[in-house]
């Protein structure tokens, strides 16, 4: 029998466990594919996947495992589009302004003296951030002139796309952001995630604590807007409470965990997915 949904991994986390077991549950057929495991034959459709939620961790294996088989008529959560412009913060930002979604003020620079110069006119401090990364990797708080040269400078020796200097205002705000969970146009549960140890980066995986957080139609507007911005289905956004701009998205995620959220809102957002992408079978 062919599945309905099919689950392509590269790691197994709570959240792709999750994802089978509410299948069971639902009484949905779910098929487990391991992307390390697969060639695609991009000659032919492949008849064997039903809809696919793409859950690889690695970033180029998502974005190339989803190009081919959306190429070959696959329907993939979340599509090619969205996995390449959530997938950078730099394309994220551009989409985000131009839905008129509040993002925090940033510059791109191409050079380490281009940066330098640029964080010299605009001032200390910024946050300077790889356009592809996630869980805080690799953001630093470029605090003064001397550090930011230091940083900078180190990644001048790094793969190309860590010389893409790109810089955000550091924005003031309560110790903590928020993770909105979108299934379609609906935030199905959302988190305050406060650092758990005085680290002003606020990701679970850098030891972040969750706390339930009530969604209010501003903010429900401003990620629907969001998602949208990146063409996605299922994404996870984030948001920081800005002192002076109001809410304000920073990030859009399109492989987002969500093991936190179900922890703490007690909502079953791996049913959700399921049902969500059960909708797009012809
Ligand atoms: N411009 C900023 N000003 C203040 N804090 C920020 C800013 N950007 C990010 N942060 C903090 O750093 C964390 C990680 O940043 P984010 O852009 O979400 O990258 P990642 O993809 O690594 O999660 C955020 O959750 C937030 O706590
Ligand atoms: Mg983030």
């Amino acid at each position: 029998m062919n599945p309905d949904i099919t689950i392509l991994y590269d790691t197994i986390r709570w959240e792709e466990k999750a994802l089978l077991e509410a299948g069971i549950k639902n009484n949905i057929n779910i098929q487990m594919v391991d992307c390390k495991k697969v060639a695609v034959d991009l000659e032919k459709k492949p008849e064997d996947y039903g809809i696919v939620i793409q859950r690889c961790v690695s970033y180029y294996r998502n974005l190339h495992s989803t190009a081919a088989l959306e190429g070959l008529g696959v329907k993939v959560i979340n599509c090619l589009n969205t996995g390449i412009f959530a997938g950078n913060k730099l394309f994220t930002h551009m989409l985000l302004k131009k839905s008129g979604v509040p993002t925090p003020n940033a510059t791109v620079a191409f050079s380490k003296e281009a940066a330098l110069e640029a964080l010299d006119k605009q001032g200390y401090p910024r946050v300077i951030k790889p356009t592809v990364g996630s869980w805080g990797r690799l953001i630093s708080k470029l605090n003064d002139r001397d550090s930011a040269e230091g940083i900078i400078e180190s990644r001048e020796n790094m793969y190309p796309i860590y010389q893409i200097h790109y810089l955000e205002e550091f924005v003031k705000r309560p110790p903590r952001d928020i993770r909105a969970i979108m299934v379609g146009d609906k935030i199905v549960a959302a988190i305050y995630r406060t650092s758990g140890n005085g680290n002003w980066k606020t990701n679970m995986a850098l030891g972040g604590i969750a706390q339930e957080c009530k969604v209010t139609p501003e903010m429900e507007e401003m990620c629907i807007k969001a998602k949208n911005a990146v063409q996605g289905d299922i994404v996870g956004v984030d948001l920081m409470e800005s002192d002076d701009k109001g809410l304000v998205v920073h990030e859009v995620n399109n492989t987002t965990e969500y093991k936190n959220t179900v922890r703490v809102c007690g909502v079953d957002i791996p049913s959700l997915m399921l049902n969500y992408a059960l909708g797009f079978r012809k």
